[in-house]
């Protein structure tokens, strides 16, 4: 077996980032970049995709920018085509882009929830599904972000945990259809990652100690340390993983949807 520990694990690769324009998404994209593939970096605004391919590049590494919405299936497709064609090949999907906010079910319209699970369910089929041919031609390897709400319950994010919780299906039956065609299928459930649009929505600072404090290794995570689980299921380390969801969350999960009751005051 190679050295997974080698630098350059990703050498000769090409990997697409939805969401790739900040938080999770763009610490996934640098550090696939760091370990050697071209990266395509796909989100709606371009001024973020850019700041994050100029780090890419100043590091010497190589990154293209594609504006677009996911929720767009013909842009989507035209953006993985034009990453594909620009790279010579595309071996790597994933798919981090996502939206959420805290909203109780009672009151949440039917275009808010829609919204979400437009964004996060809708948007992750319509890039693997522009991505297949791309992939299948050499194999290749998928790993969608999802979240700890996906299985926990959780009020106020209803939304959110349907979508999740839909990623979480579309990886096992994906993984099952496409396992034979050389393509891998996989999601990573993170809990609090400190620095992230997503903590910002979900845990303004006013509640952040006694959310940490509940986390039972007693600190959010990293974004570094949710890259480096995506790393590993790419890796040839991953190489006989498929339609898992791999938790890093601290041990969120093991206490239920405590951190949120606190938020909602108990
Ligand atoms: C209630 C809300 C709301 C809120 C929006 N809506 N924000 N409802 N509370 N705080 C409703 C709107 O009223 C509208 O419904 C509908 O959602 C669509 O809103 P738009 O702003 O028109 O949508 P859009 O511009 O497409 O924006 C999508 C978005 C937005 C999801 C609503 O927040 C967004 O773009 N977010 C992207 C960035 C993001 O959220 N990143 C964090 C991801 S964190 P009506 O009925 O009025 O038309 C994350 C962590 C995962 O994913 C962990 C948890 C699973």
């Amino acid at each position: 077996m190679e050295n997974v520990f080698a630098p350059n694990l990703l050498a000769g690769k090409a990997a697409l980032v939805t969401g790739g324009g900040s938080g999770i998404g763009a610490g996934i994209a640098m550090l696939f970049a760091h370990h050697g593939a071209k990266v395509a970096l796909v989100g709606r605004t371009l001024e973020k995709l850019e700041n994050v391919a100029k780090t890419i590049r100043d590091a010497g590494g190589e990154a293209s920018t594609h504006a677009c919405d996911v929720r767009d299936y013909p842009a989507l497709e035209k953006a993985i085509n034009d990453a594909a064609t620009q790279a010579g090949r595309l071996d790597l999907l994933v798919n981090s882009a996502a939206g959420n906010f805290l909203a109780p079910a009672a009151s949440l319209s039917a275009n808010g929830f829609r919204s979400v699970v437009d964004i996060d369910l809708c948007g992750t089929f319509n890039a693997c599904r522009a991505a297949f041919a791309h992939l299948a031609k050499q194999g290749g390897s998928i790993v969608s972000i999802t979240a700890t709400q996906a299985d926990v319950p959780t009020p106020l994010q209803v939304h959110a945990g349907a979508a999740k919780a839909g990623i979480a299906k579309l990886t096992r039956d994906l993984a099952l259809e496409w396992g034979r065609m050389g393509i891998r299928v996989n999601a990573v459930a993170p809990g609090p990652v400190e620095g992230t649009e997503g903590m910002s929505r979900l845990a303004p600072p006013d509640v952040e100690s006694g959310l940490k404090k509940r986390v039972p290794l007693g600190r959010y995570g990293t974004i570094d340390e949710i890259a480096a689980a995506v790393l590993y299921l790419v890796s040839p380390a991953g190489a006989y993983v498929t339609g898992s969801t791999l938790l890093i969350d601290g041990g969120t999960s093991l206490i239920g949807p405590g951190p949120f009751l606190d938020m909602m005051g108990g």
